[in-house]
């Protein structure tokens, strides 16, 4: 497929489709094709295909080892697959070189499963590593960039100035958030965001994507296995079955009847989660 210029398109609003999320007639943010993954012998992926929409919060959830995070790292650039293709706002990644590669990184925000904080630095330094990375911005202005991001990921303002260690794992999640929005990105990828966190202080993480996302216009791929978050914030959810993703509205799930999105939508677990909501 050509590369397609998406700058004409505006971000997705309040206006969804019927199906909750994006408009789907949209040029897709990130697709994905045939994707094949193996390590050894071992086959994660084969011939998976899925399409992120502008603007929406796409859930992403399946068992534990089935290739979740693989697959984020492989829309990064960060792993390469096996076979397939991998388009992130309309360009191929395998064919990109390395100058471009970090251009688009620049518009990409990450929050990775072990949150991946640098020990030694500070919340605020921490945040400033991107901007340092990819800006040419003086030292004051970033700093100040960091102070208003740890703002807006809900910190208070004496977080900046401590080491991770001495935070709780929400603050840790909230800095690692922080980070993750320090280059405006279009994009913000989130693998498990709110895993080990209370469910209040989950619920609350999972308001603060929500307004963060319609504030910003941004596109969120969230990899979760919190059904609250499935059933609270998500356009859609993206199912990793079988090696291949099946995506659909909640609704559509409930009405799959493949044993595992069974089990997980209609489990004690996930009948809680919907009434949850109600
Ligand atoms: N670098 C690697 N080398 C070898 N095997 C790997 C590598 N990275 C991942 N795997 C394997 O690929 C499979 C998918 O891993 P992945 O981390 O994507 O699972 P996941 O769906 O994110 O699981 P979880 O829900 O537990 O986080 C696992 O079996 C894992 O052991
Ligand atoms: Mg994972």
């Amino acid at each position: 497929m050509a590369p397609q210029d998406l700058s004409v398109e505006s971000p997705a609003g309040d206006g969804a489709a019927a199906d909750g999320g994006a408009p789907a007639d949209s040029a897709p943010v990130v697709r994905v094709r045939g994707l094949v993954t193996r390590f050894g012998q071992q086959l994660v992926h084969d011939g998976l295909d899925l399409d992120v929409r502008r603007g929406e919060v796409l859930g992403v959830v399946g068992g534990s080892g089935t290739g979740k995070s693989v697959l984020m790292r492989e829309i990064l650039g960060l792993n390469r697959p096996a076979a397939g293709s991998i388009e992130m706002l309309g360009r191929d990644i395998a064919a990109m070189g390395e100058a471009e590669r970090v251009a688009l990184q620049a518009r990409t925000g990450v929050l990775f499963q072990n949150g991946a904080l640098f020990s030694s630095m500070t919340v605020a330094e921490n945040v400033m590593v991107p901007l340092k990375e990819h800006t040419g911005l003086p030292r004051g202005l970033i700093a100040e960039i960091a102070r208003v991001k740890i703002a807006m990921s809900g910190l208070p303002p004496f977080a900046g100035a401590k080491y991770p260690s001495q935070l709780s794992g929400g603050m840790v999640k909230r800095a690692g958030l922080a980070r993750a929005l320090a280059l405006d990105p279009e994009i913000l990828f989130l693998d498990e965001p709110t895993a080990g966190l209370d469910p209040i202080g989950a619920a609350a993480f999972d308001q603060l994507i929500r307004n963060l996302q319609r504030s910003l216009g941004l596109t969120v791929v969230m990899v979760t296995h919190d059904l609250d978050s499935l059933t609270s914030i998500c356009d859609r959810i993206a199912v990793l079955v079988d090696r291949k993703i099946r995506v659909g509205t909640l609704e559509q799930h409930l009405a799959d009847p493949h044993p595992w999105i069974r089990d997980y939508f209609h489990g004690p677990r996930g009948r809680a989660a919907r009434h949850a909501e109600t």
